[in-house]
């Protein structure tokens, strides 16, 4: 395992460039399989979600030529092979595989997917999409056995505006015969880039954003070029560094639009930004003013910021309340804060911020990728030195992360254990 040290209050100067998102990678990665044909993803993040995705690809007889930050992957002579539990327990994001060996090959034998523990977790509402599209789901013990004569479009309601089961059912219902709608559907902006690239491979999606997506089953999907969007999770992280730590920091790379809620937080807290195209630029904001936070489906503020975003609630003056509403298990980073000095009550998902509060380094635990994030953004304020365990979680989603803040001044390093 690596762990991360950090000399807090060093001032946050210069450019950071965001990168692609990790959470559209992770999904674009699997859809190359659904082209019979060679496609193009460019903009890929560094990340070491990418280097599993990859692992799986290979096992499938894909050919993937990665040139850093493109990955040319023809899937073209692609077979339908078990993926191995090791292989499938490496990242959340496995579960793709489902939607996308089963479009193409209308069968797929895998184990359950890993992923951060901020809660069960479950594909119950994957699997009820597959089923509504004509497939049998078989489950022996964690390996799954999911095949279907013929994929026949349906209406499909989702309980909960699931990212992942929006997805995997897209997956599933662009080779199907006729007409798919989901209602109810994710609106994550990651979507509609993941959308994108299948209308360029041949498959005619529309509604991707919105509610409701609507699906004409197509028979055969060519290769396709594709860029992944920008980062939104991993800049609003910088951004919130930047407002705590920043003397004129550059995000750089940033697609605003996708940020609004959480630039609009952080606003009402007092952060002044310059915000233009594809940059946000701040200081650090020394009167912080006591918000409440509650984290929702998008267009909403995103579960993945809730962790980061408390670090800020622990400088606000006053009291700030924070209520995670997505997961049943994201408050790994609570603990860590109070023992840094952070004055939190918390309960289950909700806790109250009682601030300012001066940090302290301590040595801490990354419970899931961004706990971790949120402890590296406590740590960069904290005075003296922060040590920080189990960073592999880290760097399954940020890029070059001790680069990126190093270059702007922060005293980071990571060494292994
Ligand atoms: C995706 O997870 C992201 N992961 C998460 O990012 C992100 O937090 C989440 O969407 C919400 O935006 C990837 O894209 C790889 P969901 P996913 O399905 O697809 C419940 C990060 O830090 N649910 O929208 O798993 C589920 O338990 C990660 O980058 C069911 O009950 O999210 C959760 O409580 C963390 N049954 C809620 O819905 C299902 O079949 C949200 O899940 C599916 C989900």
């Amino acid at each position: 395992m690596k762990r991360i040290i950090i000399e807090g209050n060093k001032t946050l100067s210069g450019t950071i460039k965001i990168g692609g998102a990790k959470n559209s990678a992770v999904a674009l990665i699997p859809a190359a399989i659904l082209a019979e044909g060679t496609s193009v993803i460019k903009n890929v993040p560094n990340i070491s979600d990418k280097d599993a995705l990859l692992e799986i690809l290979n096992l499938l007889n894909v050919q993937v030529t990665d040139e850093k930050n493109a990955l040319i992957i023809n899937a073209k002579e692609a077979q339908n092979k078990l993926i191995t539990e090791n292989l499938s327990n490496k990242l959340r994001a496995s579960y793709y595989f489902m939607g996308a060996l089963l479009g193409r090959f209308k069968k797929v034998e895998m184990y359950f997917p890993g992923g951060c523990n901020i809660g069960s977790r479950p594909i119950d509402l994957h699997l009820k999409g597959f089923e509504a599209l004509g497939a049998k789901v078989k489950r022996k013990k964690s390996k799954y056995i999911i095949e279907a004569k013929e994929l026949k479009g349906a209406d499909i309601y989702l309980d909960f505006a699931s990212v992942g089961a929006t997805i995997n059912i897209l997956f599933a219902a662009v080779l199907a015969t006729g007409k798919t709608v989901i209602h109810n559907a994710a609106r994550e902006v990651e979507i509609e880039n993941i959308a994108k690239f299948l209308n360029k491979m041949g498959a005619k999606i529309k509604g991707a954003g919105t509610e409701t997506i609507k699906i004409t089953g197509v028979k055969k999907l060519n290769g396709a070029t594709i860029n992944v969007i920008p980062d939104r999770i991993e800049a609003g992280t910088y951004i919130i560094m930047g407002a705590l730590i920043g003397k004129n920091l550059i995000v750089d790379g940033v697609n605003p639009n996708h940020l609004k809620v959480v630039l609009n937080k952080l606003k009402e807290m007092g952060v002044k930004m310059k915000i233009n195209r594809h940059q946000v630029i701040l200081n650090k904001c020394d009167k912080l003013k006591a918000v409440n936070v509650r984290t929702v489906v998008y267009p909403g503020f995103p579960t993945d910021l809730g962790q980061p975003v408390s670090v800020l609630l622990t400088q606000a003056e006053g009291v700030s309340q924070f209520e995670e509403t997505i997961f049943e298990n994201r408050m790994g980073h609570v603990p860590n804060l109070q023992k840094m000095g952070a004055k939190i009550e918390y309960e289950r998902q909700h806790a109250i911020f009682y601030g300012p509060n001066k940090l302290h380094g301590a040595e801490l635990t990354a419970t899931d990728l961004r706990s971790g994030a949120a402890l590296v953004t406590a740590g960069l304020i904290a005075d003296g030195t922060t040590i920080i365990n189990d960073a592999d979680h880290i760097l399954r989603g940020y890029e070059r992360i001790i680069t990126k803040l190093s270059d702007v001044g922060a005293k980071i390093e990571i060494e292994e254990v």
